[in-house]
């Protein structure tokens, strides 16, 4: 389980995270959602090390992460933009994360095929399409096994078939106990795919819980703008 205890992020004196407390379970799908700008890459790469709070721990089976990096061998992330040389294919950046990370791929080949990015991989990661850039990074992320996915907009630029192919990639990964972290403005996505809903808000969470607890009737639009319409109008009282 991975908990997020009193997280604060300042940028000069903007509030971007306000002593932020959240938990992500394990052997489910935990969706992060909120508006642009509501903090969900910058917790992301907290809990990643790759952002330091200004307050606040992050703790990983009970274990505090701040100022260590041992832990990130245990993850795979999708960053939101990655950012890998332009010369490189696809397959000599798999050989070099591969080394850099000193373990061994246990299914790079069955995602390649199964992305369809075959034809791809001795190209240039600048002649690829976001899209197939996109999914280069899903195959970086899952191919070792991780216990821990972190992926920020992992359908993003997607095509309809890969975005499916990778949501039941996703699940099958879930369904092996692992704890799977992702921020998504696909609404239908979310709400096939999360067991477990967290919605940042002016630097709070304005709700944290299953999915079925924030869907009383109707759908996750719904549930969601009503959520917004309570905020605003206690705002206003
Ligand atoms: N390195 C940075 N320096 C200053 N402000 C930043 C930096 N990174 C993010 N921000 C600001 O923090 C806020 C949250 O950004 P972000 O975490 O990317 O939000 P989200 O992923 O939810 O769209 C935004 O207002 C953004 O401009
Ligand atoms: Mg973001």
């Amino acid at each position: 389980m991975i908990k997020v205890l009193k997280i604060s992020k300042k940028y000069g004196k903007k509030i971007v995270l306000n002593k932020i407390d959240l938990e992500f379970q394990k052997g489910a799908i935990n969706a992060l959602l909120g508006h642009n700008g509501s903090g969900k890459t910058t917790l992301l790469k907290i809990i990643l090390n790759l952002v330091r709070p200004t307050n606040g721990d992050v703790q990983i089976n009970n274990q505090s992460i701040l100022n260590k990096w041992e832990y990130r061998k245990d993850i795979g992330y999708m960053a939101q933009i990655a950012n890998f040389p332009e010369n490189l294919t696809p397959i000599k950046l798999f050989d070099l994360i591969t080394k850099l990370r000193n373990a061994q791929p246990i299914n790079r080949d069955e995602l390649i095929k199964q992305l369809n990015l075959s034809s791809e991989l001795e190209k240039p990661l600048k002649n690829l399409s976001g899209g197939t850039k996109q999914k280069v990074n899903a195959v970086l992320a899952l191919m070792f096994d991780l216990p821990i996915l972190i992926l920020d907009e992992p359908t993003a630029g997607l095509d309809p078939v890969a975005s499916r192919t990778l949501k039941k990639l996703l699940l099958i990964e879930k369904n092996k106990g692992k704890t799977i972290i992702l921020t998504s403005h696909i609404l239908s996505d979310i709400e096939q795919l999360s067991d477990f809903i967290h919605i940042l808000n002016d630097g709070n969470v304005i709700f944290s819980g299953s999915k079925e607890k924030l869907i009383t009737n109707g759908n996750l639009e719904k549930a969601i703008s009503k959520l917004f319409l309570n905020i605003k109008n206690k705002q206003n009282d």
